[in-house]
């Protein structure tokens, strides 16, 4: 199983992929409208040349106190094509972007997601950090990884996705 970064023809699986494991289009809508809006990060698993799961990320902003200049990113969606779900594939593509950003130099990565799923690779519930969500949703599942130690010692606000999000029914 590789880990890569999409590249131009991987959209279309990449639609696809979000569409079966979401049951739906909303997500991958999501993503098509906001690569072209915001600066953004896709990741692909690759099993013997087919892409069988996807990750992206976009940045989002704190209307609060916070360092203007710490990079906070937003994962959003993540997804993994039904029949290779429960195997470890989306473990791997979520452990394998947290350790890229830790060295690109992102500070800490927010989700909303299960608090039964995220927990394990180090997210804790964003309340504890200081940080709610702009949408309302139960506090357990606005969820916080720290890349750097500390780093959001300093924050207190609402996390604030790109606008597009606003569109996700
Ligand atoms: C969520 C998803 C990306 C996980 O990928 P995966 O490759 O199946 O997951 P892994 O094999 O790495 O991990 C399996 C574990 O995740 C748990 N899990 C999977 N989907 C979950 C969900 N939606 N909520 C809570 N836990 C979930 C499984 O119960 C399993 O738990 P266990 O290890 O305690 O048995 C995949 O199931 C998927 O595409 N789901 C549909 C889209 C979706 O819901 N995306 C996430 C939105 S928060």
């Amino acid at each position: 199983m590789e880990i890569r970064a999409e590249r131009p023809e991987d959209v279309e699986a990449v639609r696809k992929i979000e569409i079966a494991a979401f049951g739906r289009a909303s997500e991958a809508d999501l993503v098509d409208r906001l690569r072209g809006a915001a600066f953004t990060f896709s990741f692909v698993a690759v099993d013997s040349q087919q892409i069988v799961g996807h990750i992206f990320f976009s940045p989002v902003a704190v209307e609060g106190e916070c360092a203007d200049d710490l990079l906070i990113l937003g994962l959003a969606p993540v997804a993994v094509l039904p029949d290779y779900q429960q195997q470890g594939i989306g473990a791997l593509l979520i452990r394998n972007s947290l350790e890229k950003f830790a060295r690109l130099g992102c500070k800490a990565i927010v989700v909303l997601g299960s608090p039964e799923y995220y927990p394990r690779f180090g997210f804790v519930p964003a309340k504890e950090k200081g940080l709610q969500c702009e949408y309302v949703v139960p506090d357990e599942a606005f969820m916080v990884l720290e890349l750097e130690h500390g780093v959001l010692d300093s924050c207190i606000g609402t996390v604030e996705y790109h606008s597009e999000f606003n569109n996700l029914e």
